[in-house]
């Protein structure tokens, strides 16, 4: 296989966890995992550890228990990896909307990177919103998304927009982003 994209494990490390958050259909888990790949360094899904944690899927929490108790875990879920060795953290859409302390635990222990997306840019990235129980439709979607956008702001510590750009275009730039701010770092 060719790549031009040569991958370098291990040759980097991270200095604190970082974690992404933005709407729905961002790209949170994807760029993370390309970051992840191409630098050699641990990344994990929140909602993913969250459901192995649980044993069940975030729509059957929704579902069962209601939004409430999905926050309460997530909350729970976001203060178990803050403290954990740094990583790239894949977040849940909903985590700086609800509950105020999420943004507080991130900001305090890690770095946070806001990925930007437009309701249709994303509505066009999930290939099935049954899994999504916050994802009714879009203009629903719209709605939340204006709501949201001064909490995902105020959390970040850096923005980037991924509207019409691929993973690996993002990716790079959060790169490029994480290497000034000196939370990743290149070995010797
Ligand atoms: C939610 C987003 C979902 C998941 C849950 C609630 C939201 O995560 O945490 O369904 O409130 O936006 P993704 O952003 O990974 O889809």
């Amino acid at each position: 296989m060719t790549t031009n994209h040569p991958t370098h494990a291990g040759k980097f490390y991270l200095t604190k966890p970082v974690f992404f958050i933005g709407f729905m259909g961002a790209g949170k888990t994807s760029i993370s995992q390309q970051i992840a790949v191409t630098c050699g360094v641990a990344s994990i899904d929140a909602d993913e550890y969250l459901e192995l944690r649980e044993d069940r899927i975030v729509a059957d929490i929704f579902a069962e228990d209601g939004e409430e108790a999905f926050r309460d875990i997530e909350t729970d879920v976001l203060r178990d990896l803050a403290k954990r060795s740094p990583r790239l953290i894949g977040c849940g859409g909903g985590v700086v909307t609800k509950r105020p302390v999420n943004a507080q635990i991130m900001k305090e222990a890690g770095y946070v990177v806001y990925l930007k997306v437009s309701a249709d840019g994303a509505a066009a990235r999930i290939p099935n919103t049954d899994s999504r129980p916050m994802f009714k439709n879009l203009e629903t979607a719209r709605k939340t998304i204006v709501e949201r956008e001064p909490q995902y702001e105020a959390a970040a510590d850096v923005s980037v927009d991924t509207e019409g750009r691929t993973i690996r275009e993002v990716a790079d730039e959060v790169v490029e982003l994480l290497l000034d701010a000196g939370v990743l770092v290149k070995r010797d």
